[in-house]
């Protein structure tokens, strides 16, 4: 009988245990939520993780767009230009190129922004026209971490421009 007592009181006290450990959590959980807008809810786990804190992945999904991946796009078939900051792969456009192909081909995986400035050292600045053409192929600011689909489709987006050709040159000529 005693035995019988003891057990019955045991899991009494679990279960009013159990009950008071379940209102703190829920207490705690609900107080997170409530917070204002705006409030620094620097105690709360940046393990967890909310919408006021997410959680940043390790990034390996990302790529950044640092010199040493820029330096690896340097050739006709792979061309990326480092101009005031921004990336941009333009390796679709140097064949368009009214200044030539070889002009951008220098500088491919290169910091580009001194020769874009002065058309490799002939002192004065492209048109207006050609920043437009420029910021088409736009990849992402330097050092920027991007997600490495987004990565794809801004190159396969930049692959697909044709910008016209103003060199003049007659590529027609079969007669
Ligand atoms: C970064 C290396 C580059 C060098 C060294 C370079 C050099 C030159 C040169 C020498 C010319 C001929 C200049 C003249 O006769 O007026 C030229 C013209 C031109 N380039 Fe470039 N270029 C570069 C990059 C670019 C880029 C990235 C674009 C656009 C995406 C571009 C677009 C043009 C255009 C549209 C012209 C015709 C003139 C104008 O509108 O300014 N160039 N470039």
């Amino acid at each position: 009988m005693k035995k019988t007592i003891a057990i019955f009181l045991f899991i009494f006290f679990a279960i009013i245990v159990a009950i008071l450990v379940a209102g703190l959590l829920f207490y705690q959980s609900k107080n997170q939520i409530t917070l204002p807008a705006g409030v620094n809810n620097s105690f709360s786990s940046p393990i967890s993780g909310n919408k006021n804190n997410p959680v940043k992945s390790a990034g390996s999904s990302s790529q950044v767009l640092n010199m040493t991946e820029i330096s690896k796009h340097n050739s006709v078939a792979d061309c990326w230009l480092l101009i005031n900051n921004k990336v941009y792969n333009l390796t679709s456009f140097i064949n368009s190129h009214p200044g030539g192909v070889g002009t951008i081909t220098n500088y491919c995986g290169k910091e580009a922004t001194s020769a874009y400035d002065t058309k490799g050292g002939r002192g004065r600045g492209h048109s207006s026209y050609a920043d437009s053409l420029l910021a088409q192929y736009y990849i992402g600011n330097f050092d920027q971490s991007i997600p490495k689909t987004t990565l794809q489709q801004n190159t396969q987006k930049t692959n697909t421009v044709t910008p016209p050709a103003t060199s003049g040159d007659d590529v027609g000529g079969d007669d």
